[in-house]
């Protein structure tokens, strides 16, 4: 039987991506977003069949725990976990609302924390299980006017390590992928001549080439606990 990935926020942009990568490559897909109609067009134009779309608010503990059973319950056990999902709110800090600040850290932070508690038992039935967590530069670097997803995407990082740790001894890996301007809706308000002057390749990454990254990840048997950044050079001269 094929392996069986999970990739949450699946319906767009980076998550998009792997799901259409890992399904080349012979994977069973489960795309998780928020909306059904997104996830299952996505799921619609895979590679192969077998590929399953669920609907799901990651911010919310008890959804998240729900969906979870029903995956394992109808596909099985889970190989990959691949958390892509996420949101941002630039501002600068004082004008940035609470309510904004708890929606970013329950969907960047809580959200990644929430689908791993939910997926774990799951992986740990299965030979060369793997979590991809998809952080930021912003989070290593951190960047005016993005306090609050910066620090959401650097508590992911501490949580990547940590739970690489708790988990290494059952043989899952666990690593995040801090990408920099990548084209995706995310980014569509920005300019990209002005932004790609800050970038030592002098452009944009494609979403095809974070989801390489997040693919040599998962199946890079020897790796835990590490962050691999795809930002053209940004962090260099950040
Ligand atoms: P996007 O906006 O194109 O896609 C985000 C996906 O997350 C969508 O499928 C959306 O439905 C899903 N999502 C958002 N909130 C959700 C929730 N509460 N429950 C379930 N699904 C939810 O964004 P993009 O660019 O593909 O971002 C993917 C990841 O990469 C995010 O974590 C983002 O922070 C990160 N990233 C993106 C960069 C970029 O330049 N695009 C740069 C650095 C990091």
């Amino acid at each position: 039987m094929s392996r069986l990935a999970v990739v949450c926020g699946g319906s767009r942009g980076v998550g998009r991506a792997v799901s259409r990568l890992l399904a080349q490559r012979g994977c069973r897909l489960v795309v998780v977003s928020r909306r059904d109609d997104a996830a299952r067009a996505a799921v619609a134009e895979l590679h192969g069949a077998d590929h399953k779309a669920f609907s799901c608010d990651i911010s919310k503990g008890e959804e998240v725990q729900k969906t979870f059973e029903m995956i394992q319950r109808m596909c099985g056990n889970i190989s990959y976990l691949v958390n892509a999902a996420g949101i941002n709110r630039d501002a600068l800090l004082v004008r940035t609302k609470p309510e904004d600040m708890i929606s970013l850290l329950h969907t960047n932070l809580l959200g990644s924390m929430l689908t791993c508690r939910a997926a774990l038992r799951s992986m740990l039935h299965m030979q060369g299980a793997a979590v991809v967590n998809i952080g930021s530069v912003v989070g290593l670097k951190g960047n005016a006017g993005q306090c609050v997803y910066s620090a959401s995407k650097a508590a992911l990082e501490g949580f990547t390590r940590s739970l690489a740790k708790e988990v290494a001894s059952r043989n899952v890996r666990v690593n995040l992928v801090a990408p920099g301007f990548i084209h995706t809706d995310m980014t569509a308000g920005l300019r990209e001549e002005d932004r790609a002057r800050a970038v030592p390749l002098a452009r944009f990454g494609t979403p095809e080439e974070v989801a390489q990254a997040v693919l040599f990840l998962l199946e890079a048997s020897y790796v835990t606990g590490q962050v691999l950044v795809v930002d053209g050079g940004l962090q260099l001269v950040m």
